[in-house]
C-alpha cells in the first residue's frame, strides 16, 4: 500500500469530497506531489510501511504553489516560465548525427517527470518567493538538456544570467536530494550552466581575448 492508496481509501469511505491530484500510479505522470511527513515525495511512490507506524502520516499540499483544494495545488507558473524558455533549434545545416556519450549527457534532462518537488523545495522559491525573478531547477534541467545538445544552435546562458536568476542558486543540493527520477540536478545540469555564465560574463582571459580578437 503506498500513501496515494490511504488517500484513495479516504475518499472512497470517509470523505468523498477530499481533492487529490494522480494520474499514473506509477511514478511516471508527476501529478501526485504532496509533503508525507514533512518531506516532498510522490504519494504513488511511497510506501506506507517505509514510514512510522506508531503516528499518524501528515500529507500536506506542495508548499510553494497556492493551493486549490486540499491536496491540489496551482502549479501553473510553471508552465509560463517553461514557455519563455527558447526551444531546441538546430544549427543550420547540421549534419544530423549524434554520438552515444552525447545522447547519454542529455538523456538524464529528458526523464523530468515535471512533478516540480524540485520547485517546492529549493528555498528560492519556497522561502524567498522569487518567482518573478528565478525560474527553478526543473527549468535549468531544461535548459541544461538543450545548451548541452550537440545539434543545438542556440544560447540560453544570457537569459540564464538575466531572466532566470540562475546566480540565486547556492548549489544547496536540496532539488537534487527529492527528485524522484535521480536527475543529478545541481551537479549535472545547475553546475556545468553556472559554469557557462561565468565564461561568458566574468572570464578576464576570455575578456581579453574577446577584446584582442574583437569577437563577441
Ligand atoms: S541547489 Fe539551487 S536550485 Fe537546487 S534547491 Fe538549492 S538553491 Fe534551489
Ligand atoms: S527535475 Fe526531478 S524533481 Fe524536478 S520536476 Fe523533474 S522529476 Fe521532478
Ligand atoms: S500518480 Fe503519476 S506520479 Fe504519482
Amino acid at each position: 500500500m503506498v500513501v496515494l492508496d490511504a488517500l484513495h481509501y479516504i475518499q472512497g469511505h470517509l470523505a468523498s469530497d477530499l481533492a487529490v491530484r494522480w494520474n499514473c500510479k506509477a511514478a511516471k505522470c508527476g501529478s501526485c506531489s504532496a509533503e508525507v511527513n514533512g518531506r516532498p515525495r510522490l504519494t504513488c511512490k511511497t510506501r506506507v510501511d517505509s514510514l512510522p507506524m506508531d503516528e499518524p502520516i501528515v500529507v500536506n499540499p506542495i508548499k510553494s504553489f497556492p493551493v486549490i483544494k486540499d491536496l491540489v495545488t496551482d502549479v501553473s507558473w510553471n508552465y509560463k516560465v517553461n514557455k519563455k524558455i527558447t526551444p531546441f533549434t538546430p544549427k543550420p545545416n547540421v549534419e544530423w548525427k549524434m554520438y552515444q556519450p552525447d545522447v547519454d549527457r542529455v538523456q538524464e534532462f529528458r526523464k523530468c517527470i515535471e512533478c516540480f518537488l524540485c520547485q517546492n523545495v529549493c528555498h528560492v522559491l519556497r522561502d524567498h518567493e522569487k518567482k518573478e525573478e528565478f525560474a527553478g531547477p526543473r527549468f535549468f534541467v531544461r535548459v541544461a538538456g538543450l545548451e548541452m545538445h550537440p545539434l543545438d544552435g542556440v544560447s540560453r546562458v544570457k537569459a540564464l544570467k538575466e531572466e532566470m536568476g540562475l546566480g540565486y542558486c547556492n548549489i544547496t543540493k536540496c532539488c537534487t536530494e527529492v527528485c524522484p527520477e535521480d536527475i543529478h540536478i545541481t551537479d549535472n545540469a545547475i553546475i556545468p550552466l553556472k559554469e557557462r555564465v561565468v565564461d561568458e560574463y566574468y572570464d578576464p582571459v576570455l575578456k581579453m581575448v574577446r577584446k584582442i580578437f574583437g569577437a563577441k
